[in-house]
């Protein structure tokens, strides 16, 4: 169950008749145990409560009493020694009227509510139901129930008013949802002076069985658009009239209302009896967008980005800068005036903003400084000087574009009321702001600057599209008066492979003119690509959540090369890190942090929160000069060759699974001629395969006579003949072999094409004489075993994830990125020796766990620990050759290998050379 789920199945039982032997069980349930769980709590099978109550192992003790007697009979649970015993982290007691819990496991403050409102604590609960909850999630138990409740209504509200759904009308029905929750955060904030305005009149004005609700919400939009100087003229009812004149753009155009059913007016009633004061712009957003969306409804509520991953972006961007001005400025009134100046002229522009919640904590972020310097200057209800309309967005779909302009509004309001007061917040408040600066469409296409021209800036020349109208950017008369522009954002990441055709058209449209390989970009390469562009004419510093594979592999060449010799630089960045909700279901994506300017100054690079100064960051996010590893066709340090496995396209007559070989070996196949055959799969999962391996020019006669083997190689040539590839019809002449017939003397070391990236390790193997390779792997001919050692290493990984990239979330291996390029010092032969100890090691303590796969010894839960040991041991012997000690880091790792990298690289002779780009 996730957590709307859970919500509404609690607001269910609490909306029930309280039955006290029910309770208990019903609560349970509700938190998604099933009725055989159930059954046997009920039996007392598993029920472990020494106080007549029920008691959950590991979860919960909960008992009910009798009037009166919460607080007395929740101190007993939790004194309980049964409660100790079943380790049970939450106490809960009611008599139906009251209700007390609490979370033993935290210092949280317990719950103590009516019974009727204990759905509003959900969120405490939800560890209850397996869902990891972060301090937040359970502070977002409003934004959740708000979200649910709004879903019910969407969806009731389509199924009556079909036509509402489609394109056509997608966008009012949006609109019109916009306006209800602002109606509901104005009448629970005094905004329609007094307390459920909006819900009553509805509840009194239209019929019970809903045949005019439409006609009654109609009107009192009508009222808010109406100035009230206009409304007797207008027509507008008496009983519409109390309302204020909002509109700003918000109720102005249709004031058309999808009809009502019975069910969509009581669950409006009900929305609107919620506590709409509560609710979390930062978050809201995110939640509710789901509602619009079939794809995205089934996830509701648990998709959104956290405060501290949106502050990741935000505060070396520009943040922290203003915060660092004013602990500067202490109480220096010219000081604080001049940055208060400074963020009244900031833009903040988010061009894939979603519902706004990049905006919404900048706009909170800069209003906290901004109350601190008035504060200081003694000017506390000082009316706020940055306005919303400096916090711009693009977004491509209707909804989320529609709640983001409602969540910057909110966020002004709580703002105003935190640091001026409520009466000051309602005085500035109505009529809103009638400029929308939230714009719906597409980001690639549209022209940045027409949307967020810097402040003060005149922009003579205005196209809707880019492309259609194409403009030279630099000829823009441009004036900029003093404003800064901060782009950020959370773009989209989409791989090449799961573009749409209009994605990858917008990807053709941003680089086309450019000669780069733009055919593999991510998606969200335009943003970056668009962002450097406006940031030429604006000198805009701009930071986007990315994929970290645009740091990674190839695509550094073609994508980062033409940005930094334009006179781009990276200024900081996080390294890889996790992105996911608070939610339980989080898709974790590995992502980064790339901030980018135009200006000189310091780099920073971030790595688990250590934030570091460095003189340039590159493109692989490592310190160091813009250096572009390039495939190297032999290794660059003094290594042997490592081979792609031998291609076995068009050869299945070749290969043999268990029942084609034993019948060949009694049909009389000499054994000479079956070898093992191991390409990735088989190299980690242990599966078995084998194929037929001839290496003379023509098929030897004890073989040919076999009529199996004649029909096989006959199908192996009609294949190749069959194929349009030049190349594949010459194969045919020797249909008996593969493409290469690559083979080793006495072993071979061994690493698949593409290995999961949660192993700590890749997956290297020793295989013996008998093993054939196909070019689902890589191999080490009769290498030394001191090379197994290199390449089972850390800092064989990290190089090899940096430079050579993913396939979607798995690492891609490559003989000519990953090993050839690898910098490795000049070994001794003590070092080799050393180190051919350490893969001796590793091999045997493998050996120890016989017959567990590669993929069971190096799962990251489940590694054995004298594997793992010898690991540590191998890369202690390894990382001293390099540096005398151990690496602190990754980072240090590959700060390390780029610094021999470029030297090995810059050596005349070799075989690559690294490109260094000039940068400005
Ligand atoms: C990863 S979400 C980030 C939204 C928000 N900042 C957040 O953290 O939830 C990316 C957003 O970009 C929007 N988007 C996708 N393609 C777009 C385009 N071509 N132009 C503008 N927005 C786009 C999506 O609809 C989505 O809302």
């Amino acid at each position: 169950m996730n957590a709307v789920e859970i919500e509404e199945a609690i607001s269910a039982l609490a909306e029930r008749p309280f039955e006290a032997d029910e309770f208990p069980y019903a609560f349970l349930e509700a938190f998604g145990n099933k009725e055989t769980t159930l059954k046997r709590l009920r039996k007392g099978e598993s029920n472990k409560s020494d106080l007549g109550g029920v008691l959950q192992t590991n979860n919960i003790h909960i008992a009910v009493c009798k009037p009166g007697e919460v607080t007395r009979t929740l101190a007993a649970l939790r004194a309980s020694p049964a409660t100790a015993r079943a380790k049970a982290r939450f106490v809960l007691a009611t008599d139906g009227d009251l209700f007390e819990a609490e979370d033993l496991s935290t210092d949280d403050a317990p719950v103590s509510c009516t019974y009727a409102d204990f759905p509003n604590h959900f969120g405490f609960f939800l560890p209850l139901a397996g869902i990891t909850t972060v301090k937040q999630v359970r502070e977002s138990s409003f934004d959740i129930r708000a979200t649910s409740r709004l879903n019910r209504l969407y969806v009731e509200l389509l199924k009556d008013n079909p036509a509402w759904g489609t394109a056509q009308r997608r966008h009012d029905m949006n609109h019109f949802m916009a306006r209800l929750i602002f109606c509901f955060f104005a009448e629970d904030t005094e905004i329609f002076n007094g307390s459920g305005a909006f819900t009553s009149v509805i509840e009194a004005m239209s019929a019970k069985d809903s045949f005019n609700t439409h006609k009654v919400i109609s009107e009192l939009f009508r009222a808010m658009n109406t100035k009230t100087t206009e409304r007797a003229a207008a027509g507008v009812p008496r009983w519409a009239d109390g309302f204020p004149y909002v509109n700003g753009g918000l109720f102005s155009g249709s004031t058309d209302v999808p009809r009502f059913s019975r069910i969509a007016r009581s669950y409006l009633l009900h929305i609107g009896s919620l506590d709409w004061k509560k609710i979390n712009p930062d978050i809201f957003g995110s939640m509710i967008q789901a509602v619009a969306d079939d794809d995205e409804r089934g996830a509701l509520g648990m998709h959104y980005t956290s405060v501290p991953n949106i502050l990741k972006v935000l505060n070396p961007l520009f943040l922290d800068d203003l915060r660092q001005q004013l602990e500067e400025a202490d109480d220096n009134a010219r000081m604080l005036l001049n940055l208060r100046k400074r963020m009244s002229k900031i833009r903040v522009f988010d061009p894939a903003c979603g519902s706004g919640n990049f905006l919404v904590i900048a706009y909170k972020e800069m209003r906290a400084i901004e109350a601190e310097i008035n504060r200081r200057r003694d000017e506390a209800d000082r009316r706020t000087e940055i306005p919303l309309t400096n916090f711009r967005g693009i977004e491509l779909r209707d909804f989320p574009a529609e709640i983001a302009r409602l969540a910057l509004i909110i966020a002004e309001y709580q703002c105003d009321v935190t640091y001026r007061g409520q009466k000051e917040a309602l005085r500035d408040f109505l009529p809103l702001d009638a400029q929308n600066w939230i714009t719906c469409d597409n980001a690639l296409r549209l022209d940045w600057i027409s949307v967020c021209p810097p402040t003060g800036t005149g922009v003579k020349h205005h196209a809707d599209d880019l492309f259609h109208t194409p403009l030279d950017q630099p000829q823009i008369d441009f004036e900029n008066e003093g404003g800064e522009t901060y782009i950020c954002g959370n773009p989209p990441y989409k791989g090449n492979a799961d573009q749409s055709k209009d994605q990858k058209d917008d990807i053709r449209r941003c680089f086309s003119g450019i000669d780069v390989n733009w055919k593999s970009f991510d998606y969200i390469c335009g943003w970056f690509w668009r962002a450097s562009n406006y940031s030429k004419i604006t000198k805009a510093k701009f930071a986007f959540v990315s994929t970290n594979s645009i740091c990674q592999g190839q695509n550094i060449f073609y994508f980062w090369k033409p940005l930094l010799a334009d006179g781009l630089k990276i200024e900081f960045a996080i390294r890889s890190f996790r992105w996911r909700n608070l939610a339980t279901e989080n898709a974790t994506v590995t992502v980064v942090v790339v901030g980018c300017s135009r200006e000189d100054g310091a780099c920073f690079l971030f790595d688990n929160d250590i934030k570091q100064e460095v003189p340039q960051i590159n493109p692989y996010l490592v310190p160091g000069d813009n250096v572009f590893v390039e495939r190297s066709s032999r290794p660059m340090s003094s290594l042997p060759q490592m081979t792609k496995g031998n291609y076995y396209g068009l050869s299945d007559g070749l290969l043999l699974d268990e029942g084609g070989r034993v019948n060949l070996l009694e049909r009389g196949l000499p054994p000479a001629y079956i070898r093992t055959f191991k390409g990735g799969a088989e190299l980690v999962k242990g599966v078995q395969r084998w194929c037929l391996w001839f290496p003379q020019p023509c098929l030897p006669a004890d073989a040919a006579d076999i009529p199996e083997i004649a029909l096989r190689i006959e199908a192996v040539r009609e294949s190749r003949l069959a194929s349009p590839d030049a190349a594949a019809i010459k194969m045919a002449e020797r249909p008996h072999q593969f493409r290469e017939m690559n083979d080793c003397t006495k072993w071979s070391i061994a690493i698949p094409n593409v290995s999961s990236e949660s192993r700590p390790y890749l997956p290297v193997t020793l295989e013996n004489r008998d093993v054939i390779f196909p070019n689902t792997a890589f191999a080490i001919y009769d290498g030394e075993l001191f090379c197994l050692a290199i390449a089972a290493s850390k800092l064989h990984l990290v190089w090899t994830v940096t430079v050579c990239g993913k396939l979607e979330t798995r690492i891609r291996y490559s003989n000519t990125l990953g090993w050839n390029t690898l910098p490795v010092p000049a070994l001794t032969q003590k070092n080799k020796a050393d180190l051919t100890r350490c893969a001796e090691d590793i091999l045997l303590a493998r050996e120890a766990h016989f017959p567990a796969t590669i993929a069971d010894l190096y799962a990251p839960e489940s590694m054995p620990e004298d594997l793992r040991a010898a690991h540590e041991r191998n890369d202690e012997v390894l990382e001293r050759i390099y540096i005398g000690r151990r690496f602190k880091n990754d980072t240090e790792r590959l700060e390390k290998l780029f610094e021999l990298y470029t030297k090995m690289a810059a050596t005349p002779n070799k075989v690559t050379k690294a490109r260094k780009v000039a940068t400005a």
